[in-house]
């Protein structure tokens, strides 16, 4: 029994004897019995803010809500909010959309729309939890030993930033070199440090984000800067550019700095998705004019230029290759681009410079 639902009875009323309008009494009734709700989670990439609108327009229609002109417009506006504002507070904020069926005699969706910043240190916590190690290989980078074999003997000055669970940190510490680590990921820290203290090795771990203005180290100090897969999860030239700056800074004069990068190839210019697309995947896209741009006026000077995935498949051990499962598609720009009969137009590249 639903009071809402209780029609006025009259005796006066004509009796109805009809299949077809009986059918839709009973349909009508049977809604205050449906019940349903969901979730849906979508990557705060702004420029998607059509399409999204477009799923919940349909979805809602499916559920038997569809939405009114209005009711369209005033969620449209809330999504291009929420979008923006997850997007500015990191590449990785999802829009998380939960709605309910409101029962009649109302009959309507109820929506609610929210944004989830986890933070990128909070997101590989989580790979400590899920994933098997080693998480980024089990061997360094052959490019790091073929750089740090260019200064001679064993006791290197080296930065290593984002260093993560220290794939070559450890190895080029074992070897003797002097290696201080700046990483962000707590959970990589503790299984660093661990690691650090079984072998007894000397690496100095610091926590912290080398774009965060308050990360000091000290200047003109290391002989070798490296940062591998780092840039990856920079979100613009304006963090390239800092980045570079701060190296400059703390490499002494004649010294290295090694990162590596993705570069858009054959003079592709990304627009706005491809690029918001890329940091999502953890891929950031420069061009090289960028990449030009970031290190105008400082005291670097390009070495030389290779392609990550031809260089490793060539000098590291068999038995390396590949680093890890996902390398290969991710180091092609194929986790931004998942073309089946075709090449991405972007190449993961080694950056060797020298500090003048
Ligand atoms: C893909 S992992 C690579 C780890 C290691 N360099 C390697 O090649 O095995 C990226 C690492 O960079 C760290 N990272 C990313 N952005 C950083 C930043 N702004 N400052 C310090 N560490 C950062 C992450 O926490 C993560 O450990």
């Amino acid at each position: 029994m639903n009071q809402e639902q209780t029609l006025p009875i009259s005796n006066q009323l004509p009796l109805v004897t009809s299949q077809p309008i009986l059918k839709k009494a009973i349909l009508y009734k049977l809604d205050s019995y449906i019940s349903g709700c969901g979730k849906l989670e979508l990557p705060c990439l702004p420029g998607m803010l059509d399409y999204y609108t477009n799923v919940l327009e349909k979805l809602f229609s499916h559920l038997g809500r569809p939405m009114s002109t209005k009711r369209q417009q005033q969620l449209r506006q809330m999504l291009e909010r929420k979008l923006a504002e997850g997007y500015n507070v990191s590449a990785n904020a999802m829009l998380v959309i939960q709605y309910e069926l409101v029962r009649p005699p109302k009959k309507g969706m109820a929506c609610q729309i929210t944004i989830r910043t986890p933070s990128l240190g909070e997101h590989y916590d989580s790979w400590v939890d899920n994933r098997t190690p080693p998480l980024f290989g089990s061997h360094p980078d052959a490019k790091v030993l073929a750089t740090v074999a260019e200064f001679g003997g064993n006791s290197t000055k080296i930065l290593d930033i984002g260093g993560g669970t220290g794939r070559n940190a450890l190895p080029l510490a074992r070897m003797g070199h002097y290696v201080d680590v700046l990483e962000l990921t707590r959970a990589f820290i503790e299984q660093l440090q661990k690691a650090i203290a079984t072998e007894n090795l000397s690496i100095n771990v610091i926590k912290g984000d080398i774009l965060d203005p308050l990360t000091r180290l000290q200047p003109n100090f290391y002989q070798l800067a490296i940062a591998t897969e780092v840039i990856s999860h920079f979100r613009n030239v304006e963090d390239l550019r800092l980045f570079l700056a701060k190296m400059s800074d703390v490499i002494c004069s004649g010294g290295l700095l090694l990162f590596n990068i993705f570069l858009t190839a054959n003079e592709y210019v990304p627009d706005e998705l491809a690029r918001d697309m890329a940091q999502l995947c953890w891929s950031s896209l420069f061009t090289s004019e960028e990449l030009t741009i970031a290190m105008e006026g400082l005291p670097l000077v390009s070495v030389s230029n290779d392609l990550v995935i031809e260089y490793e498949r060539q000098y590291l051990p068999e038995t390396a290759w590949p680093p890890t499962s996902w390398f290969e598609s991710w180091a092609t720009g194929r986790d931004v681009f998942p073309l089946a009969n075709g090449q991405p137009p972007l190449e993961f590249r080694w950056i060797l410079c020298r500090r003048v």
